[in-house]
């Protein structure tokens, strides 16, 4: 079976091909530079962008893929969550694609796309249902448990920005560019971990499994007031922000982990190609006997592989 994928859901226009699960292109094209000066998404400008190209870049995912339209056998496309305006460029593409040609048409929801992405890699040990899902994106901080991709229960998700939107406001703050999650990354690696600052970490309360960013980034912009910013000094901040928002993200996983009786953790989206974050998860699920899985980082950040392949699994499942 040979599926088409569509993304549109935040500021990547994306197309996909894969067969029966092989992911034979995947083509990504970004608004990114177009929101740099704003330091954020702006949802008219990453619309846009997807109507002006999502033609082509379905048609050089085609060429890639050395398939035609009339090859396909189902289209799958991002319904939700995402920017109305920029899934209603998808949807309706795909829509109208799928009419032309006489296909079926799957909606996707984003986020299970996201862990999705793991079942795509080859030479992984068949991952266990049921699993802990959790996704961190510019978008979404997601802790599900996954009985099955039709039976599943989110049961945490952030109370105010995401992690890699609190990443992006962080960086702005201390003025290092966008998008956050990258150039963070990068200014913590230099940081030798001699004295980091205690940021907040919000733990809420006991039972829960929600995240709440708004603490640690208030506590970042009062840190730099009155501070000349070096480089030594903005590698101290992004060592100590990533430290404080990971702590939390790994003990709501460890605890879902322990909650559920369950070993296998998922992860899924753009935050996740963060080194320190794999290497502290890496350490802890060891430790504790759990199996962790994560994407390569081209398939951490929004991609139509992983539409296409969720789709054509659920379709494949459904007939
Ligand atoms: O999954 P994604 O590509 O798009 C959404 O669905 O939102 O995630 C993008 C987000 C951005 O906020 C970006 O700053 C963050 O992922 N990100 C990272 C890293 N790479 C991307 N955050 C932390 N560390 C990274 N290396
Ligand atoms: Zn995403």
């Amino acid at each position: 079976m040979i599926t088409l994928g569509i993304e549109t859901s935040c500021d990547e226009t994306a197309a996909a091909v894969i067969r029966d699960g092989r992911i034979l292109s995947n083509v990504v094209s970004s608004s990114v530079p177009l929101h740099e000066k704003y330091g954020g998404v702006i949802p008219e400008i990453a619309s846009r962008f997807h109507v002006e190209y999502i033609n082509q870049v379905t048609k050089r995912t085609l060429r890639k893929a050395r398939k035609t339209f009339g090859d396909l056998d189902l289209i799958a496309v991002t319904d939700s969550p995402g920017l109305p305006g920029s899934l209603l460029v998808g949807t309706s593409f795909a829509k109208a694609l799928g009419y032309s040609l006489g296909i079926p048409v799957i909606g996707i929801n984003h986020l299970h796309a996201h862990l999705y992405s793991n079942f795509l890699i080859k030479k992984v040990p068949s991952i266990q249902f049921p699993f802990i899902g959790a996704v961190a994106s510019g978008g979404h901080t997601n802790i599900f448990v996954f009985r099955s991709f039709k039976e599943f229960e989110t049961i945490g998700k952030t109370k105010d920005d995401a992690i890699g939107e609190a990443f992006d406001k962080v960086a702005k703050i201390i003025g290092v560019g966008y998008p956050g999650g990258p150039k963070i990354e990068k200014y913590a690696r230099r940081f030798i971990a001699r004295s980091p600052i205690r940021f907040p970490r919000a733990y809420l309360e006991k039972d829960s499994f929600d995240f709440s960013l708004s603490g640690v980034k208030t506590a970042v912009l009062y840190y730099i007031k009155d501070r000349k910013l070096s480089k030594h000094e903005i590698s101290r901040i992004s060592w100590s922000f990533q430290e404080a928002v990971f702590d939390v993200l790994i003990e709501r996983i460890v605890k879902a982990c322990k909650k559920f009786r369950i070993k296998d953790i998922l992860l899924g989206g753009g935050v996740i190609s963060n080194m320190r974050l794999r290497t502290k998860l890496k350490r802890v699920s060891g430790r504790l006997g759990y199996r962790l899985f994560y994407p390569p980082p081209a398939l951490c950040v929004d991609n139509a592989a992983m539409v296409a392949g969720l789709g054509e699994m659920l379709f494949q499942k459904s007939h």
